[in-house]
């Protein structure tokens, strides 16, 4: 939650003015976060959850077993992060998504398979 919440001090969300933090708790124990960055040609923006999915790839770690969004309002992640983060979901581990807001009250605790449905997956779903 400390990380999202430092994380969040970094979006880039001029046109919104909606910040928004994310960090990601991995199966090696690693946290990475990640921020929104918003464009003047708002369809680039990315959402900080996928940031913080991107940057965690990025580094190695690909197995993640929670997730802290943090917003001023409590938000919760759009369904485009929740597919994204469900890719990288740990079969023996069922992954944790928490939303709270900028004092740490969660709004939101739930496991992802319970917050994406029939989320995608070659062959099925995956979880
Ligand atoms: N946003 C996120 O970072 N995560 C979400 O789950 C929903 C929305 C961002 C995208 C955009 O920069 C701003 O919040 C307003 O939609």
């Amino acid at each position: 939650m400390d990380a999202a919440i430092k994380a969040r001090l970094n979006a880039y969300a001029p046109y919104s003015n909606y910040l928004v933090g994310a960090a990601l708790l991995m199966s090696d124990g690693r946290i990475v976060t990640g921020c929104n960055v918003e464009n003047a040609s708002y369809g680039l923006s990315m959402c900080a959850e996928r940031s913080a999915v991107f940057a965690a790839v990025g580094v190695g770690s690909r197995t993640i077993h929670a997730c802290v969004v943090v917003t001023a309002d409590g938000g919760t992640p759009c369904g485009a992060c929740r597919q994204v983060l469900s890719e990288f979901h740990d079969d023996d581990h069922p992954m944790q998504i928490i939303a709270v807001t900028l004092d740490g009250a969660i709004t939101m605790n739930n496991w992802l398979r319970d917050l994406l449905p029939s989320g995608f997956g070659f062959g099925g779903r995956t979880f």
